[in-house]
Formats: structure tokens, C-alpha cells, sequence
């Protein structure tokens, strides 16, 4: 693929958006922190399923990652640099409750997101804060995990304690991050921590997720004046891999499962009756008053969005009976993630339409190619520009058409621990040597702090 150069991006401007738009950048805990054994945090899952040869790509963890933990002022100072007023990051519960729950919560943890909080403040970016980004603690798992309905009170128990700490300074709460990831990935297909692989358990744990999102907003609210408090899903537009009857059937399938499990409880409808009844006996024990739980009001919707996915007819492939398949001549990430600007428009459009939420924002969006190191040091990532630049002109599409699009966060402040692709793939405005730990930011992150000046 021909590399865009400077000239050939979309002209957009920060001024083509409301004034009281969120520019901002997100990152999440077990992704930069490093520093797992330092300030009396306790095992993650993740610090456990990396211990597994194979699970992770090249052998790695988050056990170091961005040295973020201790190198926090100058990445807050990158934030500021690029010109954003917003930054998303999460908390780490292990660094709060290193043995998951009970009486013992750890100061030091609490303390180092007080000064990471008021280093945001300081610097005018405004913390938008992830409860959940997928770090739990490995006590907890050891007594089941999310698929124990006590795992729901301890995150209450948690976001209780965070929510009185941080609520005078911090406003925005989003519990969830992409609960379907954690929930199919960790315990379906068993390639994200806890690494398990059952049908049954990954509903019941998405069960689980869904329900202390719901009961966490009451709380949140009680403890945090001026709150506002929602959720962050993983969304992708679904398309179907040819004409035939069998595909566009496979589409509204896949949609139920991925797309509309997650939103039609969350708005009060409950479980899609389609997929309910491809899921049999497989679907997961609810109890009386769950679902009200679940549909508690929201102040707003998160989308992460990076692909559409494309789906075939799939007989015999567990109950929804559908596979993703990667359509030829298709631009895509080196990640292999196709590259489609309206489909974000199409998707976001799509959830308004079906659901209206009060407001969205786009919590996560951005890719991952092959950065090369100029002579010089330098990091001329095009494509990443690209991508970054074409998607922004999608989110003023999307605004066009009515969409209350309020906030656009790009994925990520700096490269990181890409999960079980380990330091492989690259998301960052701002390239990490991690051997030096050495901070530069590249063509993409000057062109964003371009536009937010502009
Ligand atoms: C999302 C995750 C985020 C990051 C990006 C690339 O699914 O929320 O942590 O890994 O993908």
C-alpha cells in the first residue's frame, strides 16, 4: 500500500467540532504501568496468564511495560503536549485490593492515583477513569472469578472505595471496558487471562460484568458529585461476507451476539429473544431484578471502535454458527484489522437509531503498523496519520447526521503491551524504546497536536 503523504489527508480542524468537544487519549493500567510488584499490588490474572508459555506472543508481560508507575509526570506531560483536555486511563485493582476484597484496602495505591489524578488536574486534562480494563485480581479469580456472583460485590466493594478517594477530582467513570472481550476472549476462546474455554461460563461471566456495571452507577452517584458514569463496548457494524440468504442471516446472528447482547440489556429490553434461543440451555442464570439493574440510566455510552466484521454462514461453529472472514482487497492494519472510516459513521448511526443514547463518545480508536526508527529517531508513521485523520473526518460525519458524538479518545498515549500479541504491536501516538524506556512522538501524535491547535 502507497503511503499517504501530509498533502493527501482529509482537511479537518479542530474547529469543524464543538467547542465543549473532549479531545483526549486513553491508556489502560496493566498496559503501562509496569512496576507489578512494586507499592503493595497484588496478582493480577494477567500477571498470571503471561507466566504460561504461548500465551503471549513473544514471551512477555506487563510486568515492566511503560514503566508508567514511576514514569507517569513525563507521560502526563506528552498528554499535555499533544494538546488534548481529556485522558483516559484505568485503575488497577490489584493496586487497591491486592487480595481482590476484605477489609485491607492498600494506601499506597490509592495514593499514587491520588498524584497521577492531580498531575491530570494540573496539567488542565480532564481524568475520565476506567474501573474494569480487565486487570482483576488473581485472589478473586482463585474463588471463580466474574463467574461468581460474589465477584460482583467486590467490584462494588472496590468501586465504593476508588469512587470517595478520587470522586472530589475525578467526574467521569466509565466501570466497564469491553466486557465482551473479557468475557469470550478470557473464557471462551481462552486467548485473553484467565485463558479458560467454555461457552456457558464466558455468558454467565458477561452476565456478571453487565450486572456490577448496573449496580456500580447508583454507587458511583451517591459518592461523586456532578458524576457521569457509563460504559465502554467493543461495537463493530456487521456485514455479511456474500449476497446469499445464508450470510445476511449469519449477520443478524453475529449482530445479536456481539452488538445487541451488550446494548439491549443495558437499555432496558433484556437479552435478544434471537439469541437466547440459539443459546438453548447455555444462557446465563439471571435472577429476579437483574435486568432492571442493568438498564439503570447511563449519562453515556463509550464505543471503542476499530473494525467492521465481515461474517459467513457457519454451520456446526458453536450456537450462533457464524466465522469471520477476511474479504480480499481490503485495507487493513498490520494488525490484519480492516481499515474503514464509514464504518464507524454507519455504526455509531446504527446505535442511535436502535438505542439513542444520551451521549457517546468514542473512548478508543487508532492502530497498529510496522514503525520503522529514522536514522534521525524519528517515527514517520503515515499511516497511522491516516487512519487518525480519516476517522476524525467519519466522527464529523457522524455529528453531521445527528449523532451527539461529545468526545473522541484516541487509542493509545504510547505504544504498549498489546495484550497476548505482547510488545509486538505498536497502538501509540508516542513510540516506547522499552529497552530505554525513551518516549518520541511520532508523525501521528505531531499531526494530532496540528489539528488541536488548529
Ligand atoms: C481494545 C482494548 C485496548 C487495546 C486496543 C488495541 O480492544 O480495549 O486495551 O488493546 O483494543
Amino acid at each position: 500500500m502507497t503511503q499517504p503523504s501530509s498533502a493527501g489527508l482529509p482537511a479537518i480542524r479542530r474547529s469543524d467540532f464543538p467547542a465543549d468537544f473532549r479531545w483526549g487519549c486513553s491508556t489502560s493500567s496493566y498496559q503501562i504501568e509496569g512496576a507489578a510488584a512494586e507499592g503493595g499490588r497484588g496478582e493480577s490474572i494477567w500477571d498470571r496468564f503471561c507466566e504460561t508459555p504461548g500465551h503471549i506472543r513473544d514471551g512477555s508481560s506487563g510486568a515492566r511495560a511503560c514503566d508508567h508507575y514511576n514514569r507517569w509526570p513525563e507521560d502526563l506531560d506528552i498528554a499535555r503536549g499533544l494538546g488534548v483536555n481529556a485522558y483516559r486511563f484505568s485503575i488497577a485493582w490489584p493496586r487497591i485490593f491486592p487480595a481482590g476484597t476484605g477489609a485491607r484496602c492498600n494506601e499506597t495505591g490509592l495514593a499514587f492515583y491520588d498524584r497521577l489524578v492531580d498531575g491530570m488536574l494540573e496539567r488542565g486534562l480532564e481524568p475520565w477513569s476506567t474501573l474494569y480494563h480487565w486487570d482483576l485480581p488473581q485472589a478473586l479469580q482463585d474463588r471463580g472469578g466474574w463467574k461468581q456472583r460474589e465477584t460482583v460485590d467486590a467490584f462494588l466493594a472496590y468501586t465504593d472505595v476508588v469512587t470517595r478517594r478520587l470522586g472530589d477530582r475525578v467526574k467521569h467513570w466509565i466501570t466497564h471496558n469491553e466486557p465482551w472481550c473479557t468475557a469470550f476472549l478470557g473464557h471462551h476462546e481462552g486467548v485473553h487471562a484467565p485463558g479458560q474455554k467454555d461457552y456457558r461460563t464466558a455468558l454467565q461471566v458477561c452476565h456478571h460484568l453487565l450486572l456490577s456495571h448496573g449496580r456500580a452507577l447508583p454507587l458511583i452517584r451517591g459518592n461523586v458529585p456532578g458524576a457521569r458514569a457509563g460504559i465502554t463496548l467493543s461495537l463493530h457494524p456487521i456485514l455479511p461476507a456474500s449476497a446469499s440468504a445464508a450470510d445476511s442471516a449469519a449477520v443478524s446472528r453475529h449482530d445479536g451476539s456481539r452488538n445487541r447482547w451488550f446494548l439491549d440489556p443495558l437499555y432496558g429490553r433484556g437479552y435478544p429473544a434471537d439469541v437466547l434461543e440459539l443459546l438453548g440451555d447455555l444462557a446465563p442464570v439471571v435472577h429476579h431484578g437483574d435486568f432492571e439493574a442493568i438498564a439503570a440510566p447511563a449519562d453515556f455510552l463509550g464505543v471503542n471502535y476499530y473494525f467492521p466484521e465481515v461474517v459467513a454462514d457457519a454451520p456446526g461453529e458453536g450456537p450462533i454458527a457464524t466465522r469471520v472472514v477476511a474479504l480480499p482487497g481490503t485495507e487493513r492494519t498490520a494488525f490484519g484489522w480492516p481499515v474503514s472510516p464509514e464504518g464507524m459513521v454507519d455504526l455509531l448511526l446504527r446505535i442511535q437509531r436502535d438505542w439513542a443514547p444520551r451521549e457517546v463518545y468514542l473512548t478508543e480508536n487508532g492502530s497498529t503498523y510496522d514503525d520503522l526508527v529514522g536514522p534521525d529517531g524519528s517515527i514517520v508513521d503515515s499511516e497511522r496519520r491516516s487512519y487518525l485523520a480519516r476517522h476524525l473526518q467519519a466522527a464529523r460525519r457522524a455529528l453531521d447526521q445527528g449523532v451527539p458524538l461529545k468526545g473522541y479518545f484516541a487509542w493509545s498515549l504510547l505504544d504498549n503491551f498489546e495484550w497476548a500479541e505482547g510488545y509486538l504491536r505498536r497502538f501509540g501516538l508516542t513510540y516506547v524504546d522499552y529497552a530505554s524506556q525513551r518516549r518520541t512522538l511520532k508523525a501521528s501524535g505531531q499531526w494530532y497536536a496540528g489539528f488541536l491547535a488548529t
